[in-house]
């Protein structure tokens, strides 16, 4: 698959793979932005241009993971887009998977017994996921971040330590797997067992909106379990080395 390089236009790659909108958005860059390359783009928003390149191609080339480039970044940059994109599912994706759940169980017919499993599979997925994306908020994130600004000023160590007297990141990956296959359930339910006595187009905007989603959450743990992760670690053996 072709990879996408600073001096692409902007325009000319969305045309090519228009799942990176959402991406885009939450790095910093909104449409209406006409032939400007990627480069010229990320200077005038003041973006980092690496990062920008590394995040886009991840999403659009599943077999394209350069875990030594994305390494190299900041856990502060990492964080800061991870926490963008749990605003983007918390805002606006979950609202609008049930407002598609909603229509689409209002516009079936008949016996529609059934067609209910999808919303209480929805809750149990919806549930699992958005205490995921909490424990990371409260927990996770300011445990890295803690530990990053323990590294850089060891005058804040005992501080670190002090808030974080147990904590290590070992374990924090496996979580991903169950939210995955919850979330394939649900479209196999859809496409397998449900009788077909709903809003055809309706079932279809709902599924075609869980692929993306399923998409865009796969590409997400990759980045946690892939770069944070064995960053982390790293610096989890450097604090403890010069304790
Ligand atoms: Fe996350
Ligand atoms: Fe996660």
């Amino acid at each position: 698959m072709e990879l996408f390089n600073e001096n692409s236009k902007l325009a000319i790659v969305i045309h090519k793979d228009h799942t990176l909108l959402p991406v885009i958005n939450r790095l910093g860059i909104k449409l209406g932005f006409g032939d400007l390359t990627i480069k010229e783009l990320c200077i005038k928003e003041g973006i980092d241009t690496t990062f920008f390149m590394e995040i886009i191609n991840v999403f659009h080339d599943e077999n394209y993971f350069s875990e030594k480039k994305l390494r190299d970044f900041s856990v502060t940059i990492v964080i800061d887009y991870l926490q963008k994109t749990h605003r983007y599912y918390l805002d606006y994706v979950i609202p609008e998977q049930e407002r598609l759940i909603d229509l689409f169980l209002l516009n079936c017919i008949n016996d529609c017994k059934e067609n209910e499993l999808i919303r209480k599979f929805y809750n149990k997925f919806k549930e699992e996921f958005v205490s995921h994306l909490q424990f990371e908020e409260t927990l996770v994130f300011p445990y890295i971040l803690a530990l990053n600004d323990a590294i850089q000023n060891p005058a804040k160590k005992s501080i670190f330590f002090g808030q974080f007297p147990d904590f290590t990141i070992k374990g924090f990956e496996e979580e991903h797997g169950n939210m995955d296959e919850k979330m394939f359930d649900l479209k196999n339910i859809i496409i397998k067992y449900l009788p077909p006595n709903y809003d055809l187009n309706i079932g279809n905007s709902l599924l075609t909106n869980l692929f993306m989603f399923e998409k865009d959450m796969n590409n997400h743990s990759r980045i946690e379990d892939k770069i944070l992760t064995p960053k982390v670690i790293q610096l989890e053996k450097m604090i403890k080395k010069d304790e």
